[in-house]
């Protein structure tokens, strides 16, 4: 647990957390009643094997779906008790994602696409090009603002990736096996980016992976068997 965590007040938790899939005749219980205290300012990672129920819990706890029981709150708020609007409003201030697809957008520029998330925030046209600009230097892409994503390597792309979502300056970034379809260098540059927000920038990231050395990187390891957590250990 982060110094402060005995002071501040979770920025995620989760509640009895279930997550039930019902397809044709089977049932899948991805998630079996996960309960979990995410602190501000720290790196978690959570791991477990293929299957186990991660990016389910991810997705639960960034509000991206809802759990069949139990509750998420972020900052506070329990994402059951808001409308669909309210969440889209909450995770644009407050959360970022990266995903192991990097869904760039694919008429648009580098630099068009990291401006992208501060369109949507109502930031206007030349705060939002000098910030884009800046993050892209920040993540080793400098030259590269006027490519396509097409023409950039893969991991380039999860770079653009996550100057975009570092680029709003979120509280909370929500990071799905981010370093998955990379070679370890370009992996340990996504890593260290990540560990930057945290250190430099106050923010916390829960990130999944199912990668020993990756998860090393974070503060703290959350392990995920069968959909349920076992063992929390420090880094
Ligand atoms: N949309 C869905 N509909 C039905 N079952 C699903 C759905 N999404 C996931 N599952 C099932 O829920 C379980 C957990 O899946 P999840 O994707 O959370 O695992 P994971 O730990 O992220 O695995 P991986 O490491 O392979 O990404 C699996 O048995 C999976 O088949
Ligand atoms: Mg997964």
């Amino acid at each position: 647990m982060s110094d402060n965590g005995a002071l501040a007040h979770p920025i995620v938790q989760g509640r009895n957390l279930h997550k039930v899939y019902r397809l044709r005749n089977t049932r899948v219980e991805a998630v079996r009643g996960v309960d979990l205290d995410i602190y501000p300012g720290e790196f978690v990672s959570i791991m477990g094997p293929s299957g186990c129920g991660k990016s389910t819990l991810l997705n639960l706890l960034a509000g991206l779906d809802e759990p069949t029981e139990g509750e998420v709150f972020v900052a506070g708020q329990c994402l059951g008790g808001l409308g669909e609007g309210e969440r889209a409003q909450l995770r644009r201030r407050l959360v970022g994602f990266v995903f192991q697809s990097f869904d760039l957008l694919p008429l648009l520029t580098v630099v068009q696409n990291v401006e992208f998330p501060l369109a949507l925030v109502g930031t206007d046209r030349k705060t939002r090009r000098e910030r884009a600009i800046d993050m892209l230097s920040q993540v080793g892409l400098t030259g590269k603002e006027d490519a396509v994503p097409d023409e950039l390597s893969g991991g380039q792309k999860q770079r653009v990736a996550i100057a975009r979502t570092l680029v709003t300056g979120p509280d909370v970034i929500f990071a799905d096996e981010p370093t998955g379809s990379l070679d370890s260098v370009t992996g340990s540059d996504i890593l260290s980016l990540l560990r930057a927000a945290v250190d430099e920038s106050g923010a916390t990231v829960v990130m999944v992976t199912h990668d020993e050395h990756d998860a090393r990187v974070a503060d703290r390891i959350l392990r995920l068997r069968d959909g349920r957590l076992s063992t929390r250990e420090a880094a």
